[in-house]
């Protein structure tokens, strides 16, 4: 990792003559605000930081402070799908703009699903044109032989252990030894869905949150770890959705990258009843999710990610045991968030860490900090417009969310590699998003270093 960029007082260095656009404001550089100009090139990319950094156009945002845009390791945006209703990848990356997200992973369990080449060309072509924002493709690694033409093309690989959404059967365990085995030739981020079907209680009925959470327990989720962590240390592993503080430490004690969601971190399986608070791996009791959110506010989980999973709300008003699992969240993880920064209640360095900095080294992009050679995605942000969020007025078509009422403070402006895409709170861009694909330093280790010590 870079050394953290020292601002230099008086006139910025040389670059700053060639600055294109000059972003004014409290800047999180260097680990705390401070008043700076950041310059960008015309390649939206930034230059320098400094105190009276010089170029063509400046834009001063006052006393509002200016924020690097976050990253989404996991969102689901259903395209290809039969529910364009529901949610499409130029909306959900509106979404995503709208929620501070500059980058979203894109998971494969679409449908069809992503597991030939051929598939991954056509969601290109899909995200080409049309998102708002840049977008990774994982590919699903089901079937070993696939997996050497994937990994020339995807931006990192989703492994199911459970069925989910879309997913079903999941792999059996000799069959899972050599997926691993041959993942580990390929040199890109690996998503697992860490769940143990052998550990879920399937007799029992599904009838709320609860019953949900009896039957795929927590300890489904540490079975499918251990088993995980027994393989090579080559992979390049990050555990999705872990619901509990001991997933947490199980993960980061021997350095593979995990994240937590909004709504493991702020809903428990007494929430809600019904189908809309339905979701895998699924919510856990009031004490777990406390535990959680210590475990996350104490700067101890790697990666903060919404797990985004529309579905219509028709659907979710089905009986619990049918109602589709998954949540909405790409344009409120983030919002929800800074409103518990603006309440004292989570340290800024602390959020910034897990939604932009390290989600962006997973995924291998020059994101994720106001830095030298970092693209200008960057946010403004006014701690005093918190409004609660209504799920209606999201931009997601499937017009629900599981945070109805929660405080939230949305990003005022986000600029896109030195491009504003959202002014006012409104989304003001064009389908400008490219598919990316991870680029590590050589010789950069496959295992995050302990969150302590990043
Ligand atoms: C996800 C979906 O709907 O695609 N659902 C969920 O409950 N999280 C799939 C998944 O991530 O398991
Ligand atoms: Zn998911």
């Amino acid at each position: 990792m870079a050394p953290p960029v020292r601002p230099r007082s008086g006139t910025a260095r040389k670059e700053a003559a060639e600055a294109e656009l000059v972003l004014c404001g409290r800047a999180w550089v260097a680990g705390r605000l401070q008043p700076l100009e950041v310059g960008i090139d015309g390649e939206g990319t930034i230059r320098a930081i400094g105190r009276n950094v010089r170029g063509a156009r400046r834009h001063d945002v006052g006393e509002r402070v200016l924020l690097p845009a976050a990253t989404d390791v996991h969102v689901h945006l259903r395209d290809p799908g039969p529910e364009a209703e529901v949610e499409t990848i130029a909306s959900g990356t509106v979404g995503a703009a709208l929620g501070g997200v500059g980058l979203v992973g894109e998971m494969p369990n679409t449908e069809p699903a992503v597991t030939s080449v051929e598939r991954l060309e056509e969601k290109e072509a899909r995200v080409r044109g049309r998102a708002a924002t840049d977008v990774l493709l994982y590919a699903a690694a089901l079937e070993p032989r696939a997996l050497a033409a994937l990994a020339r093309r995807a931006g990192g690989f989703k492994l199911y252990l459970a069925p989910t959404t879309g997913i079903d059967p999941a792999p059996e365990a000799g069959q899972l030894d050599a997926l691993l085995a041959e993942l580990a030739h390929h040199d890109l981020p690996l998503a697992v869905h860490a769940e143990d079907p052998g550990r879920f209680r399937t007799g029992l009925a599904a009838v709320d949150p609860v019953s949900w959470d009896e039957r795929r327990p927590v300890d489904a989720e540490e079975s499918a770890v251990r088993r995980l962590l027994a393989a090579s240390a080559w992979l390049r592993l990050h555990v999705a959705h872990a619901t509990a503080a001991p997933i947490v430490a199980l993960a980061r004690a021997r350095g593979v990258s995990c994240e937590v969601t909004a709504q493991h971190l702020l809903l428990s399986n007494a929430s809600g009843r019904d189908g809309r608070f339905k979701v895998n791996p699924p919510l856990r009791s009031e004490l777990a999710r406390a535990a959680l959110w210590r475990e996350f506010a104490e700067g101890r989980v790697p990666i903060l990610a919404s797990d985004h999973a529309p579905h219509a709300a028709l659907a979710k008003a089905l009986p619990f045991d049918v109602a589709p699992s998954g949540v909405p969240g790409v344009q409120t993880t983030v919002p929800l968030m800074l409103a518990k920064v603006g309440e004292g209640k989570l340290a800024l360095d602390v959020l910034l860490r897990a939604a932009c900095d390290r989600p962006a080294r997973l995924l291998g992009q020059p994101m994720g900090r106001i830095a030298p050679g970092h693209r200008a995605n960057l946010l403004v942000v006014e701690f005093r417009s918190r409004r609660p969020i209504r799920g209606a007025q999201l931009r997601s078509p499937c017009g629900w969310s599981p945070f109805e009422g929660f405080p939230a403070v949305f990003p005022v402006e986000h600029w896109h590699d030195g491009e504003r895409v959202v002014d006012g709170g409104e989304y003001v861009g064009r389908p400008c998003g490219r598919v990316v694909r991870p680029e590590y330093a050589p010789g950069a280790a496959a295992r995050l270093p302990p969150p302590e010590r990043a």
